[in-house]
C-alpha cells in the first residue's frame, strides 16, 4: 500500500529518493511521484508505471525531497491524483498515507474560500490547509492543520520558506525517522532507510517531527516539544537482496527451514516452552474462558489453523475472525477473554483496530507479529515475535509459516500452564516441533514435480482446493496464494460441504486439490475426493509419505513427510505455495507484485 520517503541531506536527493521508492514498491502500488527543492524551487515528477519510469524524467539531484508510492483509494491510479499534491500557491508539497475521512467537507469549506482542486484525492485538502493557516511560522501551520483532519494519516510536507526541512506527520500510520551521517530521513517502513540511516527514532501517533540534515525536532499535536531517544537500526531486518533468486517470493519459500529455525531458537529448552518476559502465566490462564483470534489474509488463516489446536490442547473455545468483521460486531471479549492477533507487517490496520477494541473491552491482549518496531508490536500487552525476516513478495509464504509455528509454541505452551494435555504427548509434540525445519526442507524438494505439475491448471479459468478439518484451512492458504498472484479463480471448500452447492460447478476436467494429510478424516476425504471424480473432476492430492491407502486409490498425487496431525498444515502448504509460484511463473505474471494487491494494508 501507499509508501512514504523523505530526505533532508547534502546533495543528491534524488538517488536517496529513488532507492527509497524502489525498496517501498513491494508494498503495492499503482502510481509513483516526488518532489525535490532546489534553489527556492519545487520540481516534481509523476508516473502511472514503474518507479524506473521516474528516473528518467528526473533532471536535478536537489537537496531534499519526498516521494511517494500510491494505492489509489481516492480517484482513479492517474498522473494527476498521484502524491505529491501542491497547495494552490505552490509553496507547500505533501505525500500522505492512510485516509482522511473529513475530507469532503475540508473540501467544501477550501473551495468556498475560493482554493481550487487539481485532484480527486482526500490528500490535496491538507495542502491547501496548510497554505490558509501559515503566517510565516511552519511549525503553526501544521499543527493547526493535523487539528482539522480526522483519520489515520502520515505525512511528509516540504515548504518553499523552509528549503532545508522536511516535516513529517503521523497519526495512526505508520512513519520512522532515520538518522544517518548528515543526513536524516523518514519513511513509511524501515527497508526505506537502509543504507542512508545507522539509526531511527520512532514517531509516535499524534506527533510531527521538524527534520534538517542536522536535526529532528519532535513535537506533539499540541506543540510541546518531546525528546526522545535513539535506536540503532537492525540492519538484518533491514537485508532485502534477492541475491540468486529471480523473484522475492521463491528466496521467500525456501528461506522456510531457516526462518522456522529462528522461530523456535530459544523457545524450546529442555523440553520447555520459554516466551520472553511473557505474561502468561497459570494464574492468568485459569481465568480465561475464550480465546479470541483476530487477523487479515493469510494471517487468518493462520489464525484458523490456531483455532483447531487450541482448542485441541486446550478445551477452551476459540473464536478466530477476519479482522475487520471483528472490530464491528459488538464481538462478546471481556476480561477473562485472551485476544490474540496475528501480523506480519505489524502495520494492518484492522487487526491493530481489533486488537484496540479487545484492549478497551478489558481482555489480555498478545501479538503474534514479524516486524518488532511494528505499531502492532507496540500495542499489545505482549508480543511474540516470528523472527521471519524481512519478507518483500506481496505474497506471503515464510510469514505465515512461522505464524503457524509460534500458534503451536503457543498451544503447547498454555497447555503445559493448564494441564490440560497429557505431558507425555506435551514432550513428543516438543520434539516433533524441532523436526519441522529438515520436513520442510524435504517439501522443498518436490519443487521439480511441483514446477511439472503446475502445467496442468495454468490454462486453467477456476480451480478448486478441498480439505477437511486442519486440511481445510490449509486449503484456504492455498488457495489464496494460487489466486494471489496467478489470477486463476480458485475456491477453497470443507469436503464435506461441496454436495451442498459447490460441486455443480464441477464438471469434466476441472482441477480440483484435495488435502489429504489430516489422515483421522482420511476415509471420509477419500469419499468426497469420489464425489468429485464421479463428475469428472481432475483430482490431485497432497498426501502424507508412506500412506498405503493414498498409493493405492489415488492418481496423481504427492506427498509431503508425516508429522503429528496438529502440525500438518506447515508442512502441506508448503508444496501449495510452489503450485503459486511456478503457475504465475508459466504465465508470465509479476510475482512479487501482482496487481492491485498491498503487502501492508494500512487503511481499512
Ligand atoms: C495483505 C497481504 C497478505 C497478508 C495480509 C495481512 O493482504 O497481501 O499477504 O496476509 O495483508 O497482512 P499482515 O501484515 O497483517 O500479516
Amino acid at each position: 500500500m501507499c509508501g512514504i520517503i523523505g530526505f533532508a541531506g547534502k546533495g543528491n536527493a534524488s538517488t536517496v529518493l529513488l532507492k527509497g521508492l524502489s525498496k517501498l514498491e513491494y508494498r503495492g502500488y499503482d502510481s509513483a511521484g516526488i518532489t525535490l527543492l532546489e534553489n527556492n524551487r519545487f520540481s516534481t515528477y509523476k508516473t502511472t508505471k514503474r518507479i524506473e519510469s521516474l528516473k528518467s524524467k528526473i533532471d536535478s539531484e536537489g537537496e531534499i525531497g519526498i516521494g511517494h508510492t500510491r494505492w489509489a483509494t481516492h480517484g482513479a491510479p492517474t498522473a494527476e491524483n498521484a502524491h505529491p499534491h501542491l497547495s494552490e500557491n505552490g509553496k507547500f508539497a505533501v505525500v500522505h498515507n492512510g485516509i482522511i475521512e473529513n475530507y469532503q467537507e475540508l473540501k467544501s469549506e477550501l473551495i468556498g474560500e475560493g482554493f481550487t482542486f487539481k485532484s480527486e484525492t482526500d490528500t490535496e485538502v491538507i495542502p491547501q490547509l496548510l497554505e490558509k493557516y501559515y503566517n510565516g511560522d511552519i511549525k503553526e501551520a501544521v499543527l493547526k492543520t493535523v487539528s482539522r483532519l480526522k483519520g489515520a494519516f502520515a505525512l511528509g510536507i516540504l515548504c518553499l520558506d523552509y528549503p532545508d526541512m522536511i516535516v513529517g506527520v503521523k497519526n495512526f500510520s505508520p512513519l520512522i525517522i532515520g538518522i544517518g551521517e548528515s543526513q536524516n530521513l523518514i519513511a513509511s517502513d524501515i527497508l526505506a532507510l537502509r543504507k542512508n540511516a545507522e539509526k531511527t527514532l520512532s514517531l509516535e501517533d499524534g506527533e510531527i517531527v521538524l527534520l534538517t540534515s542536522s536535526d529532528a525536532v519532535i513535537y506533539s499535536f499540541n506543540g510541546i516539544k518531546i525528546t526522545r531517544r535513539t535506536q540503532e537500526l537492525n540492519q538484518t531486518l533491514a537485508d532485502s537482496e534477492k541475491g540468486e533468486y529471480p523473484h522475492f517470493m521463491l528466496k521467500e519459500i525456501m528461506e522456510q527451514p531457516d526462518a522456522i529455525r529462528r522461530a523456535l531458537s530459544g523457545r524450546v529448552v529442555e523440553g520447555e516452552i520459554y516466551f520472553e518476559n511473557s505474561g502468561l502465566t497459570a494464574e492468568r490462564l485459569k481465568n480465561i474462558n475464550l480465546i479470541q483470534i483476530a487477523a487479515c489474509g493469510s494471517a487468518y488463516h493462520a489464525a484458523l489453523v490456531g483455532k483447531y489446536i487450541l482448542e485441541e490442547l486446550l478445551r477452551i473455545p476459540v473464536l478466530a475472525d477476519h479482522a475487520s468483521e471483528f472490530r464491528y460486531r459488538n464481538p462478546v471479549v471481556d476480561e477473562k477473554t485472551l485476544t490474540v492477533v496475528i501480523s506480519q507487517s505489524g502495520e494492518t490496520a484492522d487487526t491493530l483496530a481489533a486488537l484496540k477494541e479487545a484492549k478497551r473491552r478489558g481482555s489480555y491482549t498478545l501479538a503474534i507479529v514479524n516486524v518488532p518496531e511494528s505499531t502492532i508490536a507496540k500495542a499489545a500487552d505482549e508480543v511474540l515475535l516470528t523472527n521471519a525476516g524481512p519478507e518483500i513478495a506481496v505474497a506471503t509464504t515464510k510469514g505465515y509459516t512461522t505464524q503457524l509455528c509460534l500458534l503451536y509454541l503457543l498451544a503447547i505452551k498454555m497447555a503445559s500452564l493448564l494441564d490440560t494435555a497429557d505431558k507425555k504427548y506435551i514432550l513428543s509434540l516438543i520434539k516433533e516441533l524441532n523436526l519441522i525445519p529438515q520436513k520442510i526442507s524435504k517439501c522443498l524438494k518436490l519443487e521439480a514435480d511441483i514446477a511439472e505439475k503446475s502445467r496442468l491448471i495454468t490454462e486453467a479459468k477456476s480451480v478448486f482446493f478441498i480439505g477437511r478439518n486442519i486440511d481445510y484451512a490449509t486449503s484456504l492458504e492455498a488457495g489464496l496464494k494460487l489466486k494471489e498472484i496467478s489470477y486463476i479463480h480458485s475456491e477453497s471448500y470443507p469436503s464435506g460441504e461441496l454436495k451442498h452447492g459447490t460441486i455443480s460447478l464441477i464438471e469434466e476436467g476441472t482441477p480440483v486439490f484435495a488435502l489429504c494429510c489430516y489422515e483421522k478424516l482420511l476415509e471420509k476425504q477419500l469419499s468426497n475426493i469420489k464425489e468429485v471424480t464421479a463428475r469428472g473432476g481432475k483430482v490431485i492430492c497432497c498426501v502424507t509419505e508412506n500412506n498405503p491407502i493414498c498409493d493405492s486409490e489415488l492418481g496423481i498425487n504427492f506427498a509431503v513427510p508425516e508429522t503429528d496431525p496438529l502440525f500438518t498444515a506447515v508442512l502441506e502448504v508448503i508444496p501449495f505455495q510452489l503450485l503459486a509460484y511456478y503457475t504465475a511463473l508459466h504465465k508470465g505474471l509479476d510475482i512479487d507484485k501482482p496487481r492491485n494487491l498491498a503487502k501492508s494494508v494500512t487503511v481499512e
